[in-house]
């Protein structure tokens, strides 16, 4: 029998499949690129791009992640692209070398960094002059939204006043206070995780249409703010400015 389809992976294959045709516009040729994904865990985007061909090198603080990737990276058969360093991202340029990538990941980990413009700043310098960041963080709007319909509305007050927490206008500062210049932004899961299960259980075709939404809705402004993440594809050292959709 077919897996069941999560409405999760609605948002996790549009942001996985958004990524794959960004880095096929970096390299039309299609050459293998040299990717970081720092704060990459236990390797699932690492694992998809290196299917598509790229070496990615995991970088991440915790054995434990790194044990799971080792192992997922052998059932893989991936072992000849995906490499793991135990480090995080004050260790980058040590780790990995200036302007050594074409791109950086970092998806879910500005987050939990000590601060965020020294990270961004470590990863336009490992950069190549071109190179690309695939940076995803989680929104202050959709958690207020979140508590609030969950019924937390002391948590949905706290995370209102959390001047910590990212939204897409205060990440495309920071992207340009790194030197970054902003590509696209698209939100991520704006529709799709709000979807019950059983939707896309009972109705044939629901999740493709679902798909097909999700990617019509996620360049839209107000979508986009209130997505529970948010990803903003940008590049370093360009010397004309790129459209941004
Ligand atoms: C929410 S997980 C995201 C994992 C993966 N990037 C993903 O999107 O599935 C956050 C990851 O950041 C790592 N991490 C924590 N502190 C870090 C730091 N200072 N620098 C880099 N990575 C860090 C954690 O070990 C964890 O694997």
């Amino acid at each position: 029998m077919a897996e069941p389809r999560r409405r999760r992976s609605v948002s996790a294959t549009f942001l996985l499949e958004l990524l794959a045709g960004q880095l096929r516009g970096l390299d039309p040729a299609g050459s293998p690129l040299e990717v970081v994904d720092l704060g990459g865990g236990t390797g699932g985007v690492a694992t998809a791009l290196a299917g598509y061909g790229h070496r990615v090198t995991v970088i991440d603080p915790s054995p434990d992640a790194l044990a799971s990737l080792g192992r997922r990276t052998a059932e893989a058969g991936l072992g000849n692209r995906i490499r793991a360093r135990q480090g995080d991202a004050a260790d980058l340029v040590d780790v990995v070398g200036e302007r050594s990538v074409d791109v950086v990941v970092c998806h879910r980990v500005l987050e939990v960094v000590e601060s965020p413009p020294e990270a961004l700043a470590a990863v336009a310098s490992v950069l190549r002059p071109g190179g690309a960041l695939s940076l995803l963080a989680s929104q202050r709007k959709a958690a207020v939204l979140g508590h609030a319909l969950a019924g937390h509305i002391g948590l949905a007050r706290r995370a209102w006043a959390d001047t910590q927490r990212f939204d897409h206008d205060g990440l495309v500062a920071l992207l340009d206070g790194a030197g970054f210049t902003l590509q696209a932004s698209h939100g991520i899961g704006a529709l799709a995780d709000h979807v019950a299960e059983s939707v896309l259980e009972a109705q044939p075709g629901a999740f493709a249409e679902l798909s097909a939404l999700e990617a019509e809705v996620s360049t839209d402004p107000a979508f986009r703010a209130l997505a529970p993440q948010v990803h903003l594809f940008a590049r370093v050292g360009l010397t004309t400015p790129a459209a941004v959709d």
